[in-house]
């Protein structure tokens, strides 16, 4: 506990010694700082500046500040300038910052409900996953599940859909055998790796350009703006469309702060919460294309299709040993085959 607070006063102290370079006044209350009056409202998260997420809370910023600019100021870190999104999640448990954007592969060692987007080709289509998170009734009972974690997923973000890239061509499952893929810090996702054949390297997010370079891995698996935004692309020049999984991202909030806004506060940080996933959304699908486009025309990364089924039949056993291993994910898991049901039929399939 006390070392708690000792991270937090910490914290606290080195945000806002980042904010003084900015700003003139800087006042600290706890974890809570305050400048000309207004509290700060934090927003950490791992991406640059361009990407759609970082565009989407700036989206979020105007909203509150249009309505509620009298008692607010909204500032936002990129780049995991307040830590990886581990390290960030716990900020925002303590308070001591009160929002992150982060993938909810970080989120498993809280609620083990979340295991479930890691589930390899969990939805059998772009659709039924987007309608998934877009049935909001459904999706509040999971944000709900991290109350007791002392922090609150708001809405999510688009993150596309993972696919491996490395050094070498991979084209079928044997072309993994002996590579060392990164993969986020989530046993599911390790699980997958070792089932396609290769060899899992849990890491955070910033760490994987270096590690590609230095040769430490072989490559790694994500959306296509890593190539990009993160500028993987300059270290592996291989990207497979194994299209394994659709990972959302997830605005999530301290519960303490939520729970001491008013009424009136809440809806308007949910409305902005809402605003900025739409934003992001809209950005998103015009940066992937523009993505592909540099990553093949200015980094010369080739693009390749391939046989997923070979891929899906490496892994199709993990739904089984996933569902038997953890409980939680049984009805979520059932309610996605529903959602998968009817946009296979709407599409045909
Ligand atoms: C994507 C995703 C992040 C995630 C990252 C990763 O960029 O948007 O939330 O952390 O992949 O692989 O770690």
């Amino acid at each position: 506990m006390r070392a708690m607070k000792a991270i937090k006063r910490f914290v606290s102290a080195g945000i806002c010694a980042a904010m003084v370079l900015g700003l003139a006044g800087c006042s600290s209350n706890g974890g809570t700082a305050f400048t000309g009056g207004k509290r700060i409202v934090r927003i950490s998260h791992a991406q640059s500046e361009t990407h759609p997420e970082h565009i989407g809370l700036l989206a979020f910023k105007e909203y509150i500040e249009e309505n509620l600019g009298d008692q607010y100021e909204v500032q936002i870190y990129p780049n995991e300038l307040l830590g990886a999104a581990q390290k960030a999640i716990e900020l925002t448990q303590t308070g001591a910052i009160d929002f992150v954007v982060a993938g909810t592969a970080n989120l498993e060692t809280f609620a083990d409900v979340y295991e479930i987007f890691s589930m390899p080709y969990l939805f059998t289509s772009e659709e039924a996953y987007h309608a998934t998170m877009e049935d909001t009734d459904y999706m509040d009972q999971i944000y709900a599940s991290t109350d007791d974690a002392g922090f609150r997923v708001l809405t999510w973000y688009n993150a596309g859909t993972r696919n491996v890239y490395a050094t070498s061509k991979i084209e079928t499952p044997e072309d993994l055998k002996g590579l060392k893929i990164r993969v986020q810090q989530s046993p599911a996702s390790v699980s997958m790796i070792e089932a396609f054949g290769a060899a899992a390297s849990p890491m955070s997010f910033g760490e994987v350009y270096t590690a590609i370079q230095q040769g430490v891995i072989d490559g790694a698996e994500n959306n296509e703006l890593a190539l990009t935004n993160n500028k993987h692309g300059e270290v592996a020049k291989y990207y497979t469309y194994t299209l394994h999984q659709m990972v959302p991202d997830m605005l999530i909030g301290n519960l303490k702060f939520l729970n001491g806004l008013s009424d009136e506060e809440l809806k308007i940080f949910q409305e902005a919460a809402r605003i900025s996933r739409e934003v992001e959304m809209e950005a998103w699908d015009d940066q992937v294309e523009e993505a592909k486009n540099i990553a093949k025309n200015e980094m010369g990364v080739e693009f390749i299709d391939v046989d997923i089924d070979v891929f899906k039949a490496k892994v199709e056993p993990l739904h089984e040993q996933m569902l038997s291993e953890n409980e939680d994910i049984r009805d979520i898991y059932e309610h996605i085959q529903e959602i998968n049901a009817v946009y296979a039929e709407e599409g045909g399939n």
